[in-house]
């Protein structure tokens, strides 16, 4: 029989974690969750639309880094389990403002870590089933050449500020297992796309661009490569790992599926064109294709090998990237009075600040 848990699921209102929030309201509607999130400009009621506060679930609004708080959450529910999501988590934010990254990623981790420490030590709720598990990145492991693959024996060589803090959390966690034999697992999964991705990230960029008609900016020469996983495959994974992994390990979580940015970009294009036909212009979407100043320190290429996952827990990629990508454009076609409440007056900042332009 499933365990029934008492659930803190942190960063809930953001990409991955509303999407693993509707999970695990359909899978485990016995399950009762605690949403803390901080609703940065990354977080998102909407995203959680249709999901009723109730017995099953309830919101927190709190800074993972606020110690009181967060103790004062442990002190009042009986929480057995976290999956902690929330995090700061774009590459070009971390560049131009590092700070936060360090803040959030590494001493809200740290605080996570110390609630959970203290209150399952005193409760003797530190039990069998009790769980910690930390959702990481492949960007811990650095940036690869032509060959190879990340396994979760790859040693960690962060290179950006948003990866070196995601790989200084991945060992604290690490850490309170050896040393406190806290029951965690982490999870390093490749880049997600779907429903409710924040329109700063490639793939709902290049959406939301060439629906205004503008131009899409590539960075570099376009061939970096990302290996792309539909977000409900990485959902469906965390509640494996979460449920039957094997606590002290961390699990490399990958679509199989590499992909130049450049064929991800004119792919989108490519849709679109299907859709709605060609735009007034008669021309195909393609040629807003405009390659920009590369990022520094842009990582040339991320790939996972999901030996471990696949053979531990018979996870597997269920979404292959041409059909995701069609549901993800579909969803944001249908879906477009949420881009326009999130494309609000700090992201036309944001946007003005990377590209120039309005
Ligand atoms: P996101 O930026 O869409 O959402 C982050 C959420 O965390 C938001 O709801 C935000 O309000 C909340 N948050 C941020 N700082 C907080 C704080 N101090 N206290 C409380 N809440 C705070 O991120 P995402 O893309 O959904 O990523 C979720 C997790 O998955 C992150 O840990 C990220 O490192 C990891 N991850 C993401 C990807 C990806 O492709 N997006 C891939 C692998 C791993
Ligand atoms: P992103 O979605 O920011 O994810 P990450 O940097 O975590 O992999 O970017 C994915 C790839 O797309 C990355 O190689 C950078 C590139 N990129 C562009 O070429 N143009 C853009 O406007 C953005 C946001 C990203």
């Amino acid at each position: 029989m499933q365990k029934t848990r008492t659930v803190l699921v942190t960063g809930g209102c953001g990409f991955i974690g509303a999407n693993f929030v509707r999970l695990l309201r359909a899978k485990r509607p016995e399950w009762r969750l605690i949403n803390l999130d901080k609703l940065t400009y990354a977080g998102n009621l909407n995203n959680l639309a249709g999901i009723d506060e109730g017995p099953g679930y309830r919101f927190v609004r709190a800074d993972i880094g606020d110690a009181a708080a967060v103790e004062a959450l442990f002190a009042a529910e009986p929480i057995d389990t976290v999956v902690h999501f929330a995090a700061e988590s774009h590459v070009d934010r971390s560049i131009t403002g590092p700070a936060a990254f360090i803040a959030t990623n590494i001493g809200g981790t740290f605080t996570l870590l110390e609630a959970a420490r203290k209150s399952w030590s005193g409760a003797g709720r530190q039990g069998a089933d009790s769980r910690f598990l930390h959702i990481s990145t492949d960007e811990v492991y650095g940036s690869l050449g032509e060959e190879g693959y990340f396994s979760e024996t790859t040693a960690y060589d962060p290179r950006s500020p948003y990866s070196a803090s995601k790989a200084a959390s991945d060992h604290l966690v690490n850490a309170y297992f050896h040393t406190y034999g806290l029951p965690t697992l982490i999870t390093n999964c490749s880049n997600n796309y779907g429903p409710y991705q924040f329109p700063e990230k490639l793939i709902p960029l290049i959406i939301h661009n060439a629906l205004q008609g503008r131009s899409l900016p590539v960075y570099g020469d376009g061939r970096n490569i990302r290996d792309w996983l539909y977000v409900g495959d990485h959902c469906e994974a965390v509640l494996e790992v979460l449920e039957r992994g094997v606590p002290g390990r961390s699990y490399n979580i990958g679509g199989n599926n590499e992909m130049m940015n450049i064929e991800v970009v004119t792919q989108v294009c490519d849709i679109l064109d299907r859709r709605l036909g060609l735009p007034a212009t008669g021309m195909t979407r393609r040629t807003l294709i405009t390659f920009v100043k590369d990022r520094l320190g842009h990582d040339r290429r991320y790939a996972i090998d999901a030996t471990r996952i696949r053979e531990e827990l018979g996870w597997q990629p269920q979404v292959d990237f041409e059909q995701g990508l069609e549901m993800t454009v579909d969803w944001y076609l249908a879906n477009q009075d949420w881009v326009a409440a999130v494309v609000d007056g700090s992201y036309k900042e944001y946007y003005r600040t990377m590209y120039g332009g309005n």
